[in-house]
């Protein structure tokens, strides 16, 4: 049976840098609070007229050269955004449209944090059963266009940022190589612990504009119980995968992370010794870009020489839904 193995890795992140202090002057929040608390120092938004699909295509062309093959090879994309560019048909449509490939298969996954793990998955099962030997699976998030610039909002405004990251997802009959093991997991019933409530398919009419007024249509969070789930479901799920794969923790050469809070991630290490030299956190440069993350800081680790072909390297996340789990493949 084939295996599913990444072959290039790509990412886009806007120019502009938006720093703490740029957003103290918009709401009540300081620089001190925000690397205290989260470990951010900056995120990038898009320029006006910057697309989601455009980030999506512009990660995919360094991730092909990386590959090293051409963008007609590719049999499918599957997309992962909670920020698609418009709210139907989904994002993948737009991504094919840019990169010229009228024909492939096209599938938005909707997971948030963990969007990009899933959509992996997705992927490596395709692979597996002969479906396709090549899928591009994108992570593209623009946030800064539907974020609450007040004091109201600051607790989530701060830690959300943009950019894009990719993997070109392929074949190989390499038993040495490719993913060993999945663990995904969800509980519905946190699904308004973090959310954008409106529009909603549930209202008549779904969006008004008393909802605007009132914030509904900002993600909202419960901050503390997103932490404290967080800091258990990573390790649980970390530890499930390493039994499913029969490795230890400490036989995975490499950890990348999500980046939703570097206490989050800190916590995680400790609970499971992991050495801070076996991850990379970008989250002072980026925030928190969800469905971007993992193949952000996966493009930085190998450009770093911190992940190299043939180590074991894993891939942990929890996020919105909430939904968490982990993969880990020998790279
Ligand atoms: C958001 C988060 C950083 C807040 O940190 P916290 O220590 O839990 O802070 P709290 O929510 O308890 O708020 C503490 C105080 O800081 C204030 N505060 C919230 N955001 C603030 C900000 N950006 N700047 C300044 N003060 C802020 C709160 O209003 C509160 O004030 P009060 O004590 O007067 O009521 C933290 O809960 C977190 O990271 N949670 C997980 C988020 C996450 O991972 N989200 C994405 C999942 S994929």
């Amino acid at each position: 049976m084939p295996r599913m193995k990444v072959t290039g890795v790509g990412m886009y992140v806007p120019d502009r840098v938006v720093t703490n202090n740029d957003l103290s002057k918009l709401m009540d929040t300081t620089d001190e609070w925000i690397v205290m608390r989260t470990g951010i120092k900056e995120r990038r938004y898009v320029p006006d007229g910057m697309t989601g699909a455009e980030m999506a295509a512009r990660a995919t062309d360094i991730a092909l050269k990386e590959a090293g093959i051409e963008k007609k090879q590719i049999e499918a994309i599957i997309s992962a955004t909670l920020s698609p560019d418009h709210t139907f048909p989904g994002m993948a449509p737009f991504i094919q449209d840019k990169l010229d490939l009228g024909g492939c298969a096209v599938m938005d996954i909707r997971n948030q944090c963990t969007g990009f793990l899933y959509s992996m998955a997705v992927a490596d099962a395709w692979i597996r059963t002969g479906l396709f030997k090549t899928v591009l699976v994108t992570g593209s998030e623009i946030h800064s266009t539907a974020l609450e610039f007040e004091t109201r909002g600051r607790d989530v405004t701060v830690i959300f940022g943009d950019g894009a990251g990719v993997f070109i997802c392929q074949a190989t009959d390499d038993e040495n190589t490719g993913v060993i093991a999945t663990d995904l997991h969800g509980e519905g019933k946190y699904a308004k612990a973090l959310w954008v409530e409106a529009e909603g398919q549930v209202f008549h009419p779904r969006l008004t504009h008393k909802m605007l007024w009132e914030g509904r249509a900002f993600p909202r969070m419960k901050g503390q119980l997103v932490f404290t789930h967080a800091i258990r479901r990573l390790p649980e799920t970390m530890n499930a995968c390493c039994a499913k794969a029969g490795v230890k923790i400490e036989d995975v050469d490499f950890w990348v992370f999500h980046q939703a809070n570097l206490r989050i991630n800190e916590f995680a290490c400790q609970a499971l010794s992991i050495p801070p030299n076996k991850t990379l956190n970008n989250i002072d440069k980026y925030g928190n870009t969800t469905a971007a993350t993992l193949p952000i800081v996966t493009y930085e680790a190998q450009k770093k020489g911190l992940i190299k072909r043939g180590m074991l390297v894993g891939f942990a996340t929890f996020g919105a839904g909430f939904t968490w789990g982990t993969m880990l493949m020998r790279w």
